[in-house]
């Protein structure tokens, strides 16, 4: 494949051993997300499975990354890809079953790679039995599990409260006997009630048996949400979608969270060998979602700050600075990301129509993200430098994003073009099932097709036609990521700013260089020492390093 020319790199020897019980494994772990439906299909239905993914741990274990976390295989309708659990301990059809789940945990711990998985508190599947005990009439006692709340209006006939859910619309539906419940996104979703002690036992239990079953730990769904403001208060005036991370909310980061994750923490201190959990939490500043990696909470907290800046050197230095201020308080580590499953893909986002121009950036932002000292997680096919796919047709679509927010759009007599949600917009174009090897769809995705269709032109991004290119961006993340684990104390520590042009972001770590050129025209730098890898090609001047535009570089020093 064609992408960029080989950039100079300095290929390590076999990859450092790993340690039977490393310490901490987590603070400076890399940890890929599986998105199981659309990573590997081994039975030819179309859709990922447990074992499809089992088949491929060793592409993991050689792309050499610590762990994986699994996304939700747990029974589910699949309102929303299975963010909606009817049973949280059993593994749904299309998935496998428990034994697939055992094996892939026993597998993946044989090749040295942790499994983390998801865990889905902030509400249950509209098919999990509670919620249909609670549907048989307003004195089932079930209805206590969930937030149920009579409407406002003369007969009840309007939402409790004026609360949006993240998909779009009200986040309340109204039952046949004319009560309300809450969803803070589909209607398939209702949110549980944490201030009922049965829910908090429930998911302990649920935790012990994941635990049990062998995981290393757990990415906590909407870990800023379980929690909501005491009589559920308006927001009041303002676009709530736009308020989602920014500002702290009556649903999402209210303070009484952190007592559910210190009780989870020490659930997880109970097992041996350094389990973990990983927040997801929109959280508005740094520093408040520092407080869920406090020493006695979460281990980690997806740093979404990062993720949504935008490619300008001030504002990046802005959010590495801020980031790592505000965890090394708290004495965690950072957790870096770039891209997940609800999010516009890094290279389309940063492409700005150009997709040369995102490529470039994306590659740059992997070597930046694998520099700085923390965790990060790397998404499924970024490391095949993968587009979003951006022209999905509406009847392949199976987020509920998009049909809540075109539902909006017409009910607010709009002509049914799909809104923007909380959720970042629609969110099929980063799931589309990746492509392994071959010429045509489903490009060794399985033996059947696709569940969503694969752009015609993915043979060239496939594993194979990567694996072997020094220029492909495959080889670029293996060589980082074999770098990373060589270079000691990468993950770790701090780093010092070192002075350099405008548009370009330099920092020294021991023994270590990093230089990112945001610019879209080259720069010359006088950097010490050697250079390890580079995101383009580099070139030099009269002894001084030629850094092209939109690049990033590693030099030992
Ligand atoms: C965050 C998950 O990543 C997303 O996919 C899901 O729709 C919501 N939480 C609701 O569970």
């Amino acid at each position: 494949m064609r992408q960029e020319s080989a950039p100079s790199q300095v290929r390590p020897s076999a990859p450092a051993p790993r340690e039977a019980v490393p310490r901490a494994w987590w603070r400076d772990a890399v940890i890929y997300q599986v998105y199981v439906r659309s990573f590997a299909d081994s039975d030819g239905d179309g859709v990922g499975d447990l074992r499809g993914v089992r088949e491929r741990l060793p592409y993991l274990a050689g792309l050499g990354v610590d762990a994986v976390w699994l996304t939700p295989f747990y029974a589910s309708p699949q309102a929303d890809g299975g963010y909606d659990v009817a049973d949280y301990r059993a593994v749904d059809p299309v998935f496998g079953d428990l034994t697939d789940a055992a094996d892939l945990v026993a597998e993946a711990h044989r090749l040295g790679l942790r499994v983390i998985v998801d865990v889905v508190p902030n509400h249950t599947s509209d098919r999990h039995a509670w919620f249909r005990a609670a549907l048989a009439g307003p004195g089932a006692p079930e209805r206590e599990l969930y937030v149920f709340r009579p409407g406002r209006g003369a007969s009840g006939e309007l939402p409790p409260n004026d609360w949006e859910s993240v998909f779009g619309g009200p986040a309340w539906t109204r039952t046949a006997d004319g009560a309300w419940y809450l969803h803070l996104f589909a209607p398939e979703q209702p949110d549980l009630n944490w201030e009922n002690p049965v829910v908090h036992e429930e998911f302990a239990s649920v935790l012990r048996f994941w635990l049990d079953l062998g995981v290393d730990g757990f990415r906590v769904d909407v870990a800023h949400g379980m929690v909501k403001a005491p009589g559920l208060p308006d927001v009041g005036a303002g676009e709530q979608a736009r308020m989602i991370g920014r500002q702290v909310l009556p649903f999402f980061d209210q303070d009484g969270v952190h007592e559910i994750h210190r009780s989870w923490r020490r659930l997880l201190e109970s097992y041996p060998g350094e389990r973990i959990s990983v927040a997801e939490a929109w959280a508005p500043t740094p520093e408040r979602l520092a407080r869920y990696v406090r020493g006695d909470e979460a281990h980690q907290a997806f740093n979404f700050q990062f993720l949504t800046t935008g490619w300008e050197a001030a504002a990046l230095r802005e959010v590495i600075d801020l980031s790592l201020v505000a965890t090394t308080e708290v004495g965690a580590p950072t957790t870096w990301v770039l891209s997940n499953h609800d999010v516009v893909r890094h290279t389309t986002r940063y492409a700005e129509g150009d997709a040369g121009r995102g490529l470039r950036r994306a590659r740059a932002a992997a070597l930046l993200m694998l520099a700085l000292p923390g965790s990060a997680y790397v998404y499924q096919g970024e490391e095949l430098g993968l587009p979003e796919v951006e022209d999905l047709p509406d009847e392949v679509r199976q987020d509920p994003a998009f049909f809540r927010g075109r539902a909006a759009a017409e009910a607010a007599g709009g002509a049914g073009a799909p809104v923007k949600s909380g959720q970042d917009g629609t969110r099929d174009g980063c799931r589309v099932p990746l492509p392994w090897s071959g010429h045509e769809a489903p490009y060794g995705f399985g033996p059947g097709g696709s569940w969503l269709p694969q752009p015609a032109d993915w043979a060239r991004l496939s594993v194979e036609a990567q694996t072997g290119d020094p220029g492909s961006t495959l080889e670029l993340y293996r060589t980082a990521l074999s770098l990373r684990r060589e270079l000691p104390g990468l993950g770790s520590g701090s780093l010092r700013w070192e002075e350099a042009p405008e548009g370009v972001l330099l920092f020294s770590r021991p023994g270590f260089v990093c230089a990112l050129n945001t610019r879209d025209t080259e720069v010359v730098l006088r950097l010490p020492g050697r250079a390890l890898l580079a995101s383009g090609p580099l070139g030099s001047s009269a002894g001084d390093t030629v850094l092209p535009g939109e690049t990033c570089g590693w030099w030992a020093v």
